[in-house]
């Protein structure tokens, strides 16, 4: 361990994005590459895990040559190989993994195996040297909706998650109905700015109840049955899903900081953490309570590789590495503890 010096390559396989990233130990970013998968599985309107783990296989080698080239480094440069081992799209993390496997025991440097959403999770800290345990986090992905209380690395309480749909996959199957196309988030966000966010009536579920649980599918239905109306403007629909949304996510938060300890910020992180609107509200949310607010930088926010070297950097700090026998988790909560939430399904 080299303290500010020291290098981790972060690798990022779990979904769509096959990234590579080389971070220090005084959070500077010296290289990273993403390759997006969009095009491959936008005519199926959403992943297919078939294509992703094959375009990973493809893809990853020759970006991790890209960027120790971009760094003007060698894997003998790092201090440790970090990839995400799960939870995701199990033959995307395996290829990463493996990848990583490899690697490490090729230059004899310990192998970090990184869950995915602890990545999501420390990622704010990569971008705020002052941010400090604990904090509270709401993390919205494609697959994911928790509110956790991090005590530290590798130390998480959930005091919510959704009971049915996560709240990118509720953006993403709105911007399917509106025919928007994949990947959904980022066009129903620009087409909401065109659209009044009081002309479709649409439901907040599980507003004002005493857990601080999540849900929207029943915002979806409902999302789906004002497009088949024909009564209403997509863009209307668009900025009514959104603001139905923000208000669940507001009122939910602010019921699981009342059941939470003392903490030193409110955080968001994960995909939806992009949306300029969802950021504005947590924003505020943050300011009424007193509380600092801290959201990554856009391309830190979607799935990337720095955030995983990043992940990899802290484990390190506390001493953490894995044997090379790892296997790769489809699931993986941060809070193994947390009790499953009954509802249409349950999310780890
Ligand atoms: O964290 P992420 O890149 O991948 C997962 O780990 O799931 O999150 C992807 C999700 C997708 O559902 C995508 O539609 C959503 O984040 N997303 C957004 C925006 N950008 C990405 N949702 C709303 N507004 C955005 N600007
Ligand atoms: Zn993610």
């Amino acid at each position: 361990m080299r303290g500010a010096e020291t290098v981790v390559l972060g690798i990022e396989s779990s979904c769509d994005e096959t990234a590579a990233a080389l971070v220090t130990g005084d959070r500077r970013i010296l290289a990273q590459r993403i390759a997006s998968q969009e095009a491959a599985h936008a005519p199926y309107g959403g992943v297919v895990p078939e294509i992703a783990a094959r375009a990973h296989a493809e893809k990853l080698a020759p970006l991790i040559e890209a960027v120790l080239s971009d760094a003007g480094m060698t894997l003998a440069d790092c201090d440790a190989v970090a990839a995400t081992a799960g939870p995701g799209l199990i033959g995307g993390v395996m290829v990463g993994l493996v990848t990583a496997k490899a690697l490490a025991m090729a230059s004899d440097k310990p192998l970090i195996a990184i869950n995915h959403l602890e990545g999501h999770a420390l990622s704010p800290r990569l971008a705020d040297p002052e941010l400090e345990f604990p904090y509270a986090l709401l993390l919205v992905s494609g697959g994911h909706c928790q509110v956790l209380r991090v005590e530290g690395v590798g130390r998480y309480t959930r005091l919510a998650t959704t009971i049915d749909d996560a709240l990118g996959e509720a953006f993403d199957k709105t911007a399917k109905i509106l025919g928007l196309g994949y990947p959904g988030g980022p066009a129903v966000e620009k087409l909401a700015l065109e659209g009044d966010p009081r002309a479709v009536p649409l439901p907040r579920p599980l507003l004002s109840s005493e857990e601080p649980h999540f849900s929207f599918a029943g915002l979806k239905s409902a999302v789906l049955r004002a497009s088949e109306s024909g009564k209403h403007r997509p863009a209307d629909i668009a900025a009514s899903f959104q603001q139905a949304a923000i208000d669940c996510i507001e009122d939910r938060l602010a019921r699981a900081l009342e059941k939470m300890d003392e903490v030193t910020a409110l955080v968001v992180a994960g995909g939806v953490a992009a949306n300029r609107q969802v950021r504005q509200s947590l924003e505020a949310l943050a300011a009424s309570r007193g509380l600092r607010f801290v959201a990554p930088p856009l391309e830190l926010c979607t799935d990337n590789a720095a955030m995983i070297a990043w992940a990899g950097i802290e484990r390190l700090q506390q001493g953490a590495s894995d044997p090379l026998d790892i296997a790769a988790r489809p699931r993986w909560p941060l809070d193994p503890a947390a009790e499953p939430v009954r509802g249409a399904g349950y999310k780890a």
